[in-house]
């Protein structure tokens, strides 16, 4: 620690008159909470973040009285496709004529309908619709956000995809995680060829992608409308051999066994997962596989089959939640909103909610030595809330308590 000539300890910033969430594990108060709690930053990193009674005598270039407020972590949105063309919101009112979801994708709609609008849209233009989509999750404390790929299925609009994200996070205050998913569907041009398709994705494709450093991971969907376990493994298989970390969609409209597939391979993280049986939860809790819930899709689709939320508990499968922000079954923006859908339609408890959106997120994102709790020498990622208890963030609906946003100590 930086101290001055007489020994007292120097930080840029430190919050006082604070409660904290802190999210830690290794503290045992719901929320891992501290009631009279201040927290110290310097060069961006958390220095101290605790009980007033136990920090050193700080020396601070700016103290900030929080009056009393709440700081929670700052929320992690570990799951989203933030970057795309147009809007779907004509299906929508196809499906309230009574279309379904599938029948929509296979009549060559859906995230073919992207796909034809993202390779059609500029790197200006998806920067600056992705950008509002950003200011959203930002308006609600995010300050890490993932965003994958999936609606060029091309190389040049997969690469411009990621490009586009990648900017995001060098020009927003955020941080940016990539994913690549190149196999979200198969592009018409390969119309029942998807072994070939699989093949230019886990080849030529990735490579391109590899090349320029553009993703952190790779995600298939595995799903009758996309791609077979066979396929996703092949794809796997390639992405390990770049080094990069594995992620899945499984489970979502069918039981294909995917979560377990991807879980065997040492994935991060098993996401949707509505139909996931119990032979998948153990196969993710030997893994460490982290079970990413979105309740979005969830209600945007009226699936009435839930994620086995019980079994997942049982087994200490820990459970993330994230917007899944896509034009077709989660145009939502809202980690507020998720935390409140994943304690009406999930059960998960307000404090669940939380640790889905933190520590849980956190590790979905292989992230969790950097982010995710308020713990010493992590990033000094903050939400600070005009609450009187962290439960009110899962309990409101349509309401924004957050008072400021703190990324990376600033
Ligand atoms: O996460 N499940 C597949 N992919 C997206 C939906 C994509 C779309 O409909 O555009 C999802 O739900
Ligand atoms: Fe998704």
């Amino acid at each position: 620690m930086a101290t001055m000539s007489d020994g007292t300890p120097v930080c840029d910033r430190l919050w006082t008159r604070a409660r904290l969430a802190t999210m830690s594990a290794a503290i045992p108060a719901p929320y891992g909470a501290v009631e009279d709690g201040v927290v110290a930053a310097r060069d961006g990193r958390i220095l101290y973040a605790g009980p007033r009674s136990q920090a050193p005598a700080f020396m601070a270039a700016e103290t900030i009285d929080c009056g009393g407020r709440w700081i929670t972590p700052g929320l992690i949105d570990c799951h989203t496709h933030l970057v795309y063309g147009g809007d779907r919101a004509h299906e929508f009112e196809l499906r309230l004529q009574g279309a379904s979801y599938e029948e929509i994708a296979r009549a060559g709609g859906g995230i073919l309908s992207t796909v034809t609008a993202t390779r059609a849209a500029s790197e200006e233009a998806l920067f600056a619709s992705a950008d509002r989509r950003l200011s959203a999750l930002l308006a609600e404390g995010v300050t890490t956000v993932e965003i994958k790929s999936g609606y060029g299925l091309e190389i040049e609009a997969e690469v411009k995809t990621l490009r586009v994200a990648r900017r995001i996070g060098r020009e927003r205050p955020v941080r940016v995680r990539t994913t690549f998913l190149g196999a979200h569907a198969v592009p018409p041009e390969f119309k029942g060829r998807s072994g070939d398709y699989t093949a230019l994705v886990a080849g030529p494709m990735l490579d391109a992608i590899a090349a320029e450093g553009l993703a952190n991971a790779v995600d298939v969907f595995c799903e009758g409308i996309a791609f077979s376990p066979d396929e996703t493994r092949a794809v796997f298989e390639a992405a390990q051999a770049k080094g990069l970390a594995i992620k899945i969609h499984a489970e979502q409209l069918s039981n294909l066994g995917g979560a377990a597939l991807a879980a065997d391979m040492g994935a991060l993280s098993a996401d949707h997962l509505e139909y996931l049986d119990e032979a998948g939860v153990i196969a993710m809790a030997k893994a460490g596989t982290v079970a990413v819930v979105l309740p979005g899709a969830f209600y945007f689709l009226r699936e009435t089959v839930k994620p086995p939320i019980a079994l997942l508990r049982q087994h200490g499968v820990p459970i993330a939640l994230a917007t899944d922000a896509n034009p077709g079954s989660s145009p939502l923006t809202s980690p507020l909103l998720v935390m409140n859908m994943a304690c009406t339609l999930f059960r998960l408890t307000p404090e669940e909610a939380l640790a889905g959106l933190t520590r849980h997120a956190a590790q979905a994102l292989g992230l969790q030595d950097e982010i995710g709790t308020l713990e010493v020498g992590k990033a000094c990622d903050l939400a600070i809330w005009d609450i009187e208890r962290p439960a009110e963030l899962a309990y409101r609906i349509g309401f924004n308590p957050l008072h400021a946003r703190i990324w990376n100590g600033q």
